[in-house]
């Protein structure tokens, strides 16, 4: 588990553990790949792409004994969650309704793709016209800042390389409490569909979230997961927006997770101990120049 989550997210460690598994935070002095980067950094918070280096090296050297299975960003993956976007077109025609605008928050785009990507079909298809909107952190924004080369998915360079937008896979990024969307790439299949303007990219500082978060709490009864809480964040803009403009505006958005093992966040939210993360310019520049060269 990134060592930033280990530390942020004590009760989804404790649920793991509840169900028998040994959680140890990344980087780790258990695999090679960990061992590097503590060299270059004792402190390091980790990043998916550590952890990621050090599950595939976990398992690629158990002989066997263990397998590993990437939770997003690989076509496949979205292409299962595209059940979400398929019921909800099912859900929207029972309402009456067909959304103008799908948003939802974006880390390695499994979400984000499941209920996008059958609207893209639509659109595509059937002369439809929603706008697609992935949410990423101001403090790690893939698709907003980073570049659109070929890159590891992981940290150490264990994987394959894919073509992405990319902040560079050594890139470590700041320790905001929405640890699921701390990934420097993304789905290849989004990064096409951003790169030719099929879909739009904002990025949104924790903050905002958060505020969004409590409002939507406030109004719905359901505490949001703080990476939730980015697609929030633009609903509540994308609602706004129409009311100034006297449009009707049929907004959608996914519901990513709970919050209910995020509740140290809004801890510290409530506390005024939160800030907002801008991503250092130099830092992007010097992750892009370990881009591998192809
Ligand atoms: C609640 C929640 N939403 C969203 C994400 C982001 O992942 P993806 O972009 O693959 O949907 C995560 C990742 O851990 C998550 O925990």
């Amino acid at each position: 588990m990134v060592k930033i989550s280990y530390q942020q997210k004590p009760y989804r460690r404790a649920i793991m553990q509840a169900f028998g598994a040994d959680v140890t935070p990344s980087p780790s002095d258990k695999t090679q790949a960990g061992r590097s980067i503590l060299e270059r950094d004792p402190n390091s918070t980790g990043s998916l792409g550590i952890a990621i280096s050090e599950a595939v090296e976990a398992a690629a050297t158990s002989a066997g004994k263990y397998k590993y299975s990437l939770g997003s960003v690989l076509n496949h993956v979205l292409m299962h969650q595209t059940v979400i976007g398929e019921e909800t077109l099912r859900q929207m025609a029972l309402a009456g309704e067909y959304p103008d605008v799908v948003t939802s928050c974006i880390g390695g785009g499994s979400n984000f793709g499941g209920i996008a990507l059958p609207f893209l079909r639509e659109n595509l298809t059937a002369g439809k016209k929603t706008r697609l909107i992935g949410v990423e952190p101001a403090a790690c924004p893939s698709l907003t800042r980073g570049t659109y080369a070929y890159d590891y998915g992981d940290s150490v360079g264990l994987g394959p390389i894919v073509k992405m937008y990319t902040l560079g896979h050594d890139f470590v990024p700041a320790p905001l409490h929405a640890g699921g969307l701390r990934y420097h790439g993304m789905a290849s299949i989004v990064c096409e569909m951003y790169d030719q303007g099929l879909m739009e990219a904002v990025a949104v500082h924790q903050l905002e979230t958060f505020q969004a978060a409590v409002a939507f709490a406030r109004a719905e009864g359901i505490i949001p997961a703080p990476e939730a809480a980015h697609g929030i964040a633009v609903a509540i803009r994308e609602a706004l927006a129409a009311k100034e403009a006297g449009d009707k505006r049929v907004i959608l958005f996914n519901l990513s997770g709970h919050g209910h093992f995020d509740m140290s966040a809004y801890d510290a939210y409530f506390a005024g101990q939160l800030e907002d993360y801008e991503y250092p310019q130099e830092e992007i520049d010097r992750a892009l120049s370990a881009l591998p060269q192809v």
